[in-house]
């Protein structure tokens, strides 16, 4: 499963790719204003440090200005940047044409079986289904990842990655693995947790106060 970092902050993006995991990063206007920094540069940074894909999100509202944004930061973006399209009609009919040029789309704010199918036929590269808000809604989030998945397997689809997105949980990213996502975007705090287990803090500290005592032993 590819491993994103759902995050506009620099500083975020290379602890998190030194540990050697890191795939790409997904931006949106909230995040770029949270982070304080300039929209271009940011994604620019951020290119430079992981392989990608990095997601930049379109911000018109209309077919034609959503082509022509994409284009345009596509040629002025580094090669790993893709192009983040809302999902609304205006979006399909951009991602339509984006993709038949040759721009890879990320479909952003799909909370439906419907929006994944028609934007997968309108040949995003990605679709983000998002969990987080789904279950904020009183909806179930992961069970939307396992529909699209079972959609995806039935109907032969294989051209089109379902990208895991607003994960609020450890549990999200695992069971988004288990359920067959192909990827998921995660928040630097869950990210964190990823790693953390008790057993293996108390673990280590054993063995090292063990490693310690065979030390003073004079046995290394
Ligand atoms: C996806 O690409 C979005 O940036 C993100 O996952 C949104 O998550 P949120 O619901 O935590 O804002």
């Amino acid at each position: 499963m590819e491993l994103i970092l759902d995050s506009a902050v620099v500083d975020e993006v290379i602890e998190i790719s030194n540990w050697g995991v890191l795939d790409g990063v997904t931006t949106n206007p909230s995040l770029i204003r949270k982070s304080g920094g300039d929209f271009e540069e940011t994604i620019r940074k951020i290119a430079e440090i992981c392989p990608g894909p990095i997601s930049a999100e379109v911000t018109s509202q209309t077919s034609t200005e959503m082509i022509r944004e994409g284009m345009d930061l596509k040629s002025r973006l580094p090669e790993n940047v893709i192009i983040k399209i809302p999902c609304t009609s205006e979006g399909l009919s951009a991602t339509k044409a984006l993709s038949e040029s040759g721009v890879r789309v990320n479909v952003t704010l799909i909370f439906s079986l419907s929006q994944a199918l028609l934007s997968a036929k309108a040949g995003a590269a990605y679709i983000s289904p998002f969990l987080g808000r789904l279950d904020d809604d009183g909806k179930d989030g992961l069970s939307l990842i396992e529909d699209i998945r079972t959609v995806w397997e039935k109907q032969g689809i294989e051209d089109c990655k379902i990208l895991a997105a607003s994960i609020r949980s450890v549990h999200h990213v695992e069971m988004s693995a288990k359920l067959g996502a192909h990827a998921a975007t995660i928040p630097y705090k869950i990210f964190k947790q990823l790693i953390q287990h008790k057993l293996t803090v108390s673990g280590l500290e054993k063995f090292m106060s063990d490693w310690e005592a065979v030390k003073s032993e004079g046995r290394a």
